[in-house]
């Protein structure tokens, strides 16, 4: 068996030096995460009432989706007010006694940023409104005449990545038609314009203000975002920009003046390292065609770290993950920083039901690829991020009717769309019913998206008694993650296997066996695993859709 001596991981504890680079942080969509006051909104004190939970689950940190004052468009990625608490979720002191509890439990704290575009309610954006062409106001955003008679067609063909044209027109003073500003997202949510210099002053201000307050770091939105190519032009390729979505229209991402500002945020966290020890960590969510492309971002002055997104875009293919794990291993830690993996997220439909056939309630192949999916990325060297409700196995709600969905991608593709919903529905705690202990303090209260009767199911009480649940194979793989020095930093070594098969080796003897198959196999190594995400009945046999963890003398 394991060795369950400490490692120096957990023997430092808050003190670690570069703490951030083998972590898992538990990403906490703060609306559906517990709700504290009944309105059937999530809210930050119910995070803080969560926290005993996350510390058992044994998570390094936590990052909280946007909660600053926003009128909600994008739920919180339209920011009107970057230092501030939006009254939904509670108020700076509530924010306060949040921070001070996580760090009692030892819990790291990341806030998310939103850089590349703020909320049309936002001071500065009416500002800009009411000045008028040609002002100094309108240059912190992107403002330009239109084109065509009466400049009544947008200044180029850009799509948003919510669906629809980039830009819309705004009603000058006079009340006539005016000038149009680029949105990359929805209408609420305008760009800013990063070459401006009071924009990079305005986030310096920012950043400090939440750093002043105790927080460990940021997630920072649309990072592969900011600046445009300075002339707008038109994309060859409109419709393909439209398509891929999440990727790449070259002339509206991945500008290389965007590596300057990451420089000044990573100063900016140094500076109060020197302060106090403690390093801040800068997560950015970086979009970009090659991982060659994504290590440009977390050079050892840029990011931290990025969400390496594309373990979560292949498919359940042992080929597929092979590809993605080495080509990562090579371009991205090859160069010496760290590999940030991620199977889920608020904008993404949730692995159990992605791996599965259409509509699995969590109970047959999705969900022991799901179980079998995590086991290998937490065996991974690198950082990992988990989407709240994952530790539960939860599946997607596919059925959500039309009414009630919220995200502005479905209304902006005329309803085709059905993306984000469903892997937002607010958490199950407990009981057999809706809101499933999410609410508290109200009778009758209604989470803001529907739970289905299933959730039943994964509420967190049965699966904290469940010693077979999704929780506690999360809960003994971050256990044993923290205390096998194989795992977590460092270098992975393939081992041969049979087709549909990956294994690999964690420093000398750690073995992570996947079966991608639904047929038993040969396991790589003899005995009984440490830790298998489904049963290993036999020694020597690794079961369909299964992986399982050895220490073995190879
Ligand atoms: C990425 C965020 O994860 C997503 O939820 C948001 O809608 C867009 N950025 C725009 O801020």
């Amino acid at each position: 068996m394991h060795n369950r001596q400490p490692s120096q991981r957990q023997v430092n504890g808050l003190n670690k030096q570069h703490w951030w680079r083998d972590a898992v942080i538990y990403q906490v969509y703060v609306r559906s995460f517990l709700d504290s006051t009944g309105d059937g909104i999530g809210d930050l004190a119910g995070v803080r009432a969560g926290l005993p939970y996350l510390k058992k689950l044994g998570v390094d940190g936590i990052w909280l989706s946007p909660f600053y004052p926003s009128p909600q468009h994008d739920h919180g990625y339209d920011v009107a007010d970057y230092c501030d608490v939006d009254p939904l979720f509670g108020d700076l002191a509530e924010f306060d006694l949040l921070m001070a509890a996580a760090r009692r439990l030892g819990i790291r704290v990341l806030l998310d940023i939103v850089p590349n575009h703020c909320s049309s309610e936002h001071p500065w954006f009416r500002e800009a409104l009411a000045a008028g062409p040609g002002s100094a106001a309108r240059a912190r955003f992107h403002f330009a005449d239109g084109r065509g008679p009466d400049g009544a067609e947008p200044p180029n063909n850009w799509h948003s990545m919510f669906g629809g044209p980039a830009w819309s027109r705004v009603t000058e003073a006079d009340g006539r038609p005016g000038q149009w500003y680029l949105h990359m997202f929805a209408p609420e949510q305008p760009d800013w314009n990063w070459r401006d210099p009071g924009t990079g002053a305005e986030f310096d201000r920012i950043l400090r203000f939440w750093l002043d307050r105790g927080i460990d770091g940021f997630r920072i939105d649309v990072a592969a975002g900011l600046f445009k190519h300075p002339e707008l032009p038109d994309s060859d390729d409109p419709e393909a920009d439209a398509r891929t979505r999440d990727s790449v229209n070259p002339l509206a991402w991945n500008q290389p003046e965007v590596h300057a500002v990451w420089r000044d945020w990573r100063s900016l966290c140094e500076e109060y390292t020197a302060r106090d020890g403690r390093e801040r960590l800068l997560v950015g969510e970086v979009s970009v065609p090659t991982a060659r492309e994504h290590a440009r971002y977390v050079r050892s002055d840029e990011l931290h770290q990025a969400f390496f997104f594309d373990l979560l875009s292949a498919p359940w293919d042992a080929d597929a993950f092979r590809k993605v794990v080495s080509e990562a291993m090579q371009d991205i830690a090859g160069t010496g920083s760290t590999v940030t993996w991620v199977l889920n997220n608020h904008d993404q439909v949730r692995t159990v039901t992605r791996y599965g056939e259409p509509a699995t309630e969590g109970s047959g192949l999705g969900a022991a690829r799901a179980r079998a999916a995590a086991l290998l990325m937490l065996a991974l060297p690198g950082a990992a991020y988990v989407y709240q409700g994952e530790e539960l196995g939860l599946p997607e709600v596919v059925d959500l009717p039309d009414d009630v969905l919220t995200d502005p991608i479905f209304r902006r593709t005329g309803s085709r769309a059905r993306i984000r919903d469903g892997c937002r529905v607010p958490l199950p705690w407990s009981g057999q019913a809706s809101p499933f202990g999410f609410t508290s303090g109200v009778e009758g209260a209604k989470p803001w998206l529907p739970q289905p009767e299933w959730f039943a199911q994964h509420a967190t009480d049965r699966a904290l008694a469940d010693t077979r649940s999704f929780w506690h194979l999360y809960r003994e793989g971050l256990q044993l993650r923290s205390s096998l020095p194989q795992l977590g930093e460092g270098t992975l070594r393939w081992l041969d296997t049979p087709p549909g098969v990956l294994a690999f080796v964690r420093g000398d003897d750690l073995v992570c066996a996947v079966n991608f198959t639904t047929a038993p196999v040969p396991a790589p190594v003899p005995g009984t695993p440490l830790l298998a995400s489904g049963d290993c009945p036999a020694a020597g046999v690794l079961p369909g859709s299964t992986t399982a963890w050895w220490i073995n003398d190879l």
